[in-house]
């Protein structure tokens, strides 16, 4: 199996590559599902809707402070790194993901596409403006804009529409891949999930990386099952020129 993919990356002159929160967990940042999940812990929709944001913006901002102060903690992974030089081996790439993390960029990626936002972006629910906040944790919770506007998480929650464009390349890149590669994600939420029906109707051939069985993993070519810092890594060789195997 693991040969079989190598060889459709290798050969591939166009991948796409779908990440979720798995790819982060050998960084210390949790997932949402699973073992040590999030929403084991907490109910979303509570801490990640619109409504809960209306209802209290503190307790809202309190659990996304707590998440900021994790993730500024995390370094990327040698998933995240085996990702890098996939880029800087294809003509064509694109990396999805649904991580609001920043460790793809932390990590070297470039070409990213951001479904579900970024966490370290701050926007004003009353006059729009949208800024940088690498700050840990932040001064005052809820934190506000200089208008005087409250200010919310760069994030998309639940019932929210995906950031204006990103759907639109994301759903191009996997149209044009002849490989998409799903890494760490759990399958179920959508749309991200509705791109490896996509890629497959298009042609592409799907490989998922997961320790776990997920919603796709019986329709898909090729099923990977370990860690993503142990798995991409051993698909992807360090030099791109190098042929293994
Ligand atoms: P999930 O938490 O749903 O799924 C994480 C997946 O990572 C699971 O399938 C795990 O088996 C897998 N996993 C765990 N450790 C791993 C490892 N070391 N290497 C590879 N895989 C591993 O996370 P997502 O699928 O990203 O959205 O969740 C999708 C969306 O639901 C998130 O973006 C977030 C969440 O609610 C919003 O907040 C809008």
């Amino acid at each position: 199996m693991l040969e079989k993919a190598r060889e459709w990356i290798r050969e591939a002159r166009s991948v796409a590559v779908l990440t979720g929160a798995g790819i982060s967990a050998e960084s210390g940042v949790p997932t949402f599902r699973g073992p040590g999940g999030l929403w084991r812990q907490y109910r979303p929709e509570e801490l990640a809707t619109p409504e809960a944001f209306r209802r209290d913006p503190r307790l809202v901002w309190e659990w996304y402070d707590w998440r900021r102060q994790r993730i500024a903690q995390a370094r990327p992974n040698a998933g995240h790194e085996a990702l890098v030089r996939l880029e800087r081996s294809k003509p064509r790439f694109w990396l999805i993901t649904q991580n609001v993390d920043g460790l793809h960029e932390r990590a070297g990626s470039r070409r990213v596409i951001k479904l579900h936002g970024d966490i370290w972006l701050v926007r004003c629910v009353a006059c729009g403006r949208e800024q940088r906040d690498e700050r840990v944790p932040l001064p005052e919770l809820p934190p506000r804009c200089a208008c005087g506007g409250l200010l919310r998480p760069g994030v998309v929650w639940f019932g929210e529409a995906l950031p204006p464009g990103a759907w639109e390349a994301a759903e191009q890149a996997v149209r044009e891949a002849e490989v998409l590669l799903v890494v760490g994600t759990s399958a179920v939420v959508y749309p991200a999930a509705g791109l490896i029906p996509l890629a497959q109707a298009c042609g592409a051939r799907v490989i998922e990386v997961n320790p776990e069985e997920t919603a796709m993993s019986a329709r898909l070519d090729c099923s990977l099952r370990g860690p993503a810092g142990v798995i991409l890594p051993a698909l992807i060789p360090s030099e791109p020129n190098v042929q293994t195997g």
